[in-house]
């Protein structure tokens, strides 16, 4: 099914795996143990090979990239979709701290004997964009394959390592579901109504999403957009909205003196205690009392203090402490919520001696759900939906394996059968995406 680079990978991948063992006799049974663990590794490894969609995912997961570094999966993602006859277009996307790194959005639509990727002005107006990102979190954890104690099943295999849920599943089963359809004699499929894209830096600033959304390729090709279907984990379930998101950093500038005679200096811990102590309470505070707003559909925004620092040493009064605290919204808007924090910042800093900066973000995010054989539900994390400006009236889905609760930890995983059935669910989206 895959190209001649993707054919010559995965012959390496076998033959690294039938390593043979040189064991002395005293050890035979000991020998006999780590032939069996090694025959059922080998097992799992075939059932993953076997498949189109899982080898794609495992070769994907076995590139790192972490934010800022996509560029080695972004070749590999290019290769692949060549292979398959798409018409690929690369973005390069450049990052803020380090102006010579290179990384790609890539975008696809299939059949490229008909749409050469030259110009943006010849290529189709899909219909429907399927996307997702390419960037993980950090560190990268290695691919690896496991079957859980109580079950002999092909479905429960379990497929653990850094970016397999979030979100190099969706990457695959986009990927394979796009094709499914193109090779199904049943669907009526006008293969340039689809284009996959798949973005840079959606883990730090969705600045990849950003990109392609003020780019003129998606301004020549957007005219005819029903629906975006973006992929993060949703436990296969449709998103009916997201929390938004508002982020502060605080500095307080005070003097540093002996801590013997505090009097003659100023203690900047002292200074932003009592606003961190404020903020990390406006979750549980009523809105009628000045706190964050509360919604029926995403119940209440919450607070997290993730960063402080302060001072340099434990007798010497600071001169300087700083903290960052970010709000997950469950309403309101982002001028409304900014007010509310800088009102519960100056009850509790009168005089003003805080430096404050909002980062605004954005609203509560209202996700489409009108698609039959879905289960929905409400998620806390933020996505690229909101990065992505689409016309009043073009339907957002949002939809992918796996579960955000294992997303970014070290036991990042999900089952083959939860990767089987996002292809499945991916093709019900698209055909529904189409009839609008
Ligand atoms: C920027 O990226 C280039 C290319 O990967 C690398 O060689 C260089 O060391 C990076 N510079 C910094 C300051 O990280
Ligand atoms: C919202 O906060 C209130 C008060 O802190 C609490 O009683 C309630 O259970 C919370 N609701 C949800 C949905 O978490
Ligand atoms: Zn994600």
């Amino acid at each position: 099914m895959f190209g001649p680079k993707f054919l010559v990978a995965t012959l390496l991948l076998l033959s690294s795996s039938t390593v043979a063992f040189l064991i002395p006799s005293d050890q035979a049974s000991l020998a006999d143990q780590h032939r069996s663990v090694q025959n059922s590794r080998d097992d799992l490894s075939k059932i993953i090979l076997k498949s189109p969609l899982l080898s794609l995912h495992k070769a994907l997961v076995e590139v790192e990239s972490i934010s800022s570094y996509e560029l080695a999966v972004g070749k590999l993602l290019v290769s692949t979709l060549e292979a398959h006859n798409f018409a690929v277009t690369t973005q390069q996307v450049n990052d803020v701290n380090n102006a010579s790194l290179k990384r790609w959005n890539i975008y696809a639509t299939p059949d490229s004997s008909q749409y050469p990727s030259s110009s943006s002005k010849k290529q189709p107006h899909p219909k429907v964009i399927l996307t997702s990102h390419i960037d993980t979190v950090p560190p990268y954890i290695p691919y690896s394959l496991s079957r859980p104690k109580s079950s002999d099943s092909r479905e429960d295999i379990l497929i653990s390592g850094r970016g397999t849920v979030d979100a190099k599943a969706c990457v695959a089963a986009m990927v394979q579901a796009t094709l499914s359809l193109l090779a199904s004699p049943k669907t009526e499929f006008n293969p340039s109504d689809v284009a996959l894209l798949f973005v840079v830096g959606e883990e730090t600033r969705g600045d990849g999403m950003n990109h392609f959304s003020d780019s003129k390729l998606y301004h020549h090709t957007n005219s005819n957009l029903k629906a975006v279907i973006f992929g993060e984990p949703t436990e296969l379930k449709l998103a009916s909205g997201h929390k938004g998101i508002t982020m502060a950093h605080i500095k307080a500038h005070g003097k540093a003196a002996h801590s013997g005679y505090p009097w003659l200096g100023q203690s900047a811990t002292s200074m932003i205690l009592p606003a961190l102590y404020v903020l990390d309470k406006l979750g549980d505070l009523l809105p009628e009392e000045g706190g964050l707003p509360r919604s029926k559909e995403f119940g209440n925004s919450t607070v997290n203090v993730g960063y402080i620092s302060a001072g340099v040493a434990a007798n010497v009064v600071p001169e300087f402490a700083e903290a960052k605290v970010s709000f997950r919204l469950a309403g309101g808007t982002t001028e409304s919520v900014k007010k509310i924090i800088l009102n519960a910042i100056s009850g509790a800093d009168p005089q003003g001696l805080l430096d404050v900066d909002i980062y605004q973000g954005y609203a509560p995010v209202p996700l489409d759900t009108d698609v039959d054989g879905f289960d929905s539900i409400v998620v806390n994390y933020g996505t690229d939906v909101p990065n992505l400006k689409v016309a009043d009236g073009v339907k957002r889905y949002l939809y992918g394996p796996g579960s955000i609760l294992v997303a970014h930890g070290k036991d990042e995983g999900l089952t083959v059968g939860a990767l089987e059935q996002a292809v499945e669910d991916y093709q019900k989206l698209i055909k529904h995406a189409l009839s609008l």
